[in-house]
């Protein structure tokens, strides 16, 4: 069985979030080890990405804690966390429409927190050079496809220890679908950390080294992408694969 890291750089613990009056995560487990691409799976509507927003402090946790390298997050004001070497790359594209490809860039960039690698301008290009054409263009121009890129690389270029990335791939063409998926493998084997929402079991599977599944705002299952693709009734019963 492969062994997971010794160090733990995201530790997600007995984690709660509610909205209004709805209790929807019930208590989510999981961690992330230094330099692990962990996938957090499930049906529509099960919290996956109401736990990566409970991480950045954006749905504010009722209880439960969110270490990074065993310094607590909770009750941290969102840019503060990000601060800290988080990084999230919402659902929704975040982009600054009036900004140029460039200056969306250029707003993301911070210095590198030792240990992470620094991230270039020119590296984001190297990885979608689609961008590099569209650099003098205004964000809101861009299509969704290249709109989702842009937000990812902007999010790379603060340097974050850990990168939160949800549904990456959602509403892309095939061709960027595997271009996408190949950066993140890619930004993994520099060495970041990362948490992935990926609705594809396929691209997950690839790229995950360990899998949690949610249901009903907890972690119903973790393991490697080998043991969950060997347990069909997991599959049926939580991912309606
Ligand atoms: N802003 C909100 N207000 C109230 N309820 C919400 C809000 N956002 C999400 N929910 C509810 O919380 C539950 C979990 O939603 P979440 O967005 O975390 O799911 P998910 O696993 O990311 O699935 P998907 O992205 O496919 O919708 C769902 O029942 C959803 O309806
Ligand atoms: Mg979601």
């Amino acid at each position: 069985m492969k062994t997971r890291p010794n160090t733990t750089l995201l530790e997600v613990q007995d984690l709660h979030a509610c909205y209004g009056k709805s209790h929807i995560l019930q208590g989510v487990n999981f961690h992330v080890g230094e330099g692990e691409v962990v996938s957090l799976l499930g049906r529509n509507g099960s919290g996956r990405s109401t736990t990566l927003k409970a991480i950045m402090g954006l749905v504010p946790p009722t209880s439960g804690q969110v270490l990074l390298e065993g310094r607590d997050l909770v009750g941290e004001r969102s840019y503060k966390i990000c601060k800290s070497g988080v990084g999230y790359v919402p659902e929704e594209r975040e982009i600054f429409a009036n900004l140029t490809v460039d200056e969306n860039l250029c707003m993301g960039q911070q210095p590198a927190h030792s240990g992470t690698p620094e991230w270039t301008v020119e590296k984001m290009f190297d990885y979608f050079p689609r961008l590099k054409e569209r650099r003098n263009t205004k964000a809101g121009n861009l299509s969704g496809g290249e709109q989702q890129m842009l937000t990812m690389c902007r999010t790379l270029l603060g340097n974050p220890k850990v990168l939160l990335i949800d549904e990456p791939t959602e509403g892309l063409a095939p061709k960027v679908v595997t271009v996408v998926g190949e950066a993140i493998k890619d930004i993994h084997q520099r060495g970041v950390s990362i948490v992935l929402v990926e609705q594809k079991l396929a691209i997950a599977l690839k790229v995950s080294s360990h899998v949690c599944v949610m249901g009903h705002g907890r972690i119903v299952f973790e393991g490697t992408p080998d043991e969950l693709t060997g347990n069909s009734k997991l599959l049926t019963e939580w991912l309606a694969v």
